[in-house]
């Protein structure tokens, strides 16, 4: 039988930017709960719930203080149950983050761990100089110049490779270790479908080592995956882990680790695509994807709540990615930009739409960002990653329908760029108007799911004499389905070299003549072939 992740369109959802149950201006499980109606209507399969846990929010949840509780501003543990079943009574899923690489510098275990002598010193990973493990590099280069920060209680140097306010856990201990396997049981006990690995590669430390994807941090991975083989064998496992195909297909494992990883290379050759109207660097970077273990599944995605990353692309390609995409230098933060994805695409549709025709068709389960479907926009002015985390626009009421707050008290201001504004993109007046963004997106996503070949199906690229054009096959014992996509912003001849001569184009419902074809500038076409 086929696992359910593989078949599924996810959907990210920050707690905070969603709605707002209580009028406080902050998103709330009261106000994600009342929304369930929507998402079920749009037609996603499964959210991905960024953190809610306790946390001095100093990395937007990701810097946690205690593992089996709930931010009090969100809710309850009663409220997350309330959540969870409500999901699972509208047929749809939920999975949770797992972010146990490192803690906040407020958890508890680090303020006992920081007392020399204490039992928990041994959880955190300590040094007397900061010059060990010196070949790790930084990852966020615009904050931090160590891994290494000085403790003045601790008298020792800890190790942290995020903020210096996210102290690492050391796996090395066996208890943190249980530790950890004791939170994977709580949340999935509680009902959750899975969870999302954060960080995942950055588990363990050696000296003489970059510290990502070391083995010992597999065997810890493994262990994970045998507690959820054991006790939770529907739910799903997903690795965040931004590197190179080869070192993230080794997050599957031997189908005993991860069933699910993001391709973050494949993320940035889609925008680098359509700029140069060129899909030579996604076809190499699909071609040195080696095959993943049966089970596996890609997680795709086009945006998401962290800036745009360019880690996995040449030096060459990054410089071309900023000029193209964030010419404003307040647009890119660490190795990335901060931008969402109608901004980035200049709000042009056809292009939006021809992003989605792939992220909706390319191997894997893709992951929609919350506001993506409307084309919501962002604000790069706000700190960090801010600027794509502003609250949902729902209409276009002062607080756009997030809150019953006074507009001036929301977590965060509205998005207020010109085409921007919530009068001008919001979910109310998109769903009453049938040739919206949204409704595309929801239309897209309704045809997918009769078509489970792009979630399971065979990949084959076909070849066209035309470097702007992707043509692709997805094939399944059942059906087989031509992509085809232009990535020039010009109609284009397409010249077929298939055995076929006649196919259905699955969203139309046209027969057509596949010897001559022509696509318009942006479009791709999905078509049906006997
Ligand atoms: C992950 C999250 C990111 C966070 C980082 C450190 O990469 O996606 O938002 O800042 O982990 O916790
Ligand atoms: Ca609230």
């Amino acid at each position: 039988m086929t696992p359910w992740y593989r078949t599924a369109v996810f959907y990210e959802v920050p707690v905070r930017s969603f709605s707002d149950g209580n009028g406080d201006g902050r998103g709330d499980f009261i106000g994600l709960i009342s929304k369930l109606d929507y998402l079920q209507w749009l037609g996603v399969d499964c959210l991905w719930l960024l953190p809610f846990f306790p946390s001095p929010l100093r990395d937007g949840g990701y810097d946690i203080s205690d593992y089996r509780g709930v931010l009090p501003e969100f809710g309850t543990l009663e409220d997350v149950r309330r959540l969870v079943e409500e999901v699972h009574r509208r047929g749809m899923r939920v999975i949770g983050d797992l972010v146990v690489n490192h803690t906040s510098s407020d958890h508890p275990w680090f303020q006992e761990a920081r007392h020399p002598g204490s039992p928990k010193r041994d959880w955190y990973v300590w040094s007397e100089t900061d010059q060990r493990f010196a070949d790790a590099r930084i990852i966020f280069i615009d904050t931090e110049s160590s891994n290494w920060s000085w403790d003045e209680e601790a008298g020792a140097y800890y190790w942290h490779r995020f903020y210096s306010h996210q102290p690492d856990l050391n796996f090395d201990n066996p208890e943190v270790r249980a530790e950890v396997l004791d939170i994977v049981r709580f949340w999935l006990g509680l009902g959750f479908d899975g969870l999302r690995l954060d960080a995942i590669p950055y588990l363990i430390e050696r000296e003489g080592t970059n510290c990502e994807n070391l083995p010992e941090t597999h065997d810890m991975i493994k262990e994970i995956r045998a507690v959820v083989d054991a006790e939770f064998p529907d739910a799903v496992l997903l690795a965040e882990a931004n590197q190179p195909p080869k070192d993230v297909v080794a997050y599957f494992g031997e189908g005993d680790e991860c069933h699910m990883c993001y391709h973050f290379p494949v993320m940035p050759r889609l925008f680098m695509s359509l700029r140069r109207q060129d899909v030579d660097k996604l076809t190499a970077i699909l071609a040195s994807t080696p095959p993943i273990p049966d089970g596996g599944q890609w997680a795709i995605f086009l945006r998401n709540h962290d800036e745009l990353t360019l880690e996995m692309v040449t030096e060459e390609e990054r410089q071309y990615m900023w000029d193209e995409y964030a010419p404003d230098r307040r647009m890119r933060l660490n190795f990335g930009i901060r931008r969402r994805l109608a901004p980035l695409l200049g709000g042009h549709r056809p292009a939006i739409e021809l992003l989605h025709g792939l992220l909706l068709s390319l191997p894997g389960s893709p992951i929609l960002y919350y506001g993506d479907e409307i084309g919501m926009g962002d604000n790069y002015l706000l700190p960090d990653r801010d600027g794509v985390r502003t609250p949902m626009q729902w209409d276009d009421s002062p607080t756009a329908g997030f809150s019953a707050a006074d507009p001036a008290d929301l977590f965060l201001p509205l998005v207020s760029t010109d085409g921007y504004r919530p009068a001008e993109v919001n979910v109310a007046t998109q769903q009453g108007d049938e040739g919206s963004l949204l409704n595309w997106i929801r239309d897209l996503l309704a045809v997918r799911s009769h078509h489970p070949v792009f979630g399971i199906g065979d990949f084959e690229v076909v070849p066209v004499d035309d470097p702007a054009i992707f043509a692709f096959l997805r094939a399944d014992s059942n059906e087989k389905v031509l992509v085809l996509a232009n990535v020039s912003k010009d109609g284009r001849a397409c010249p077929l070299d298939m055995e076929a001569a006649q196919a259905l184009d699955v969203r139309s419902g046209e027969r057509v003549d596949l010897s001559g074809l022509f696509l318009d500038g942006h479009e791709f076409r999905w078509l049906s072939i006997d």
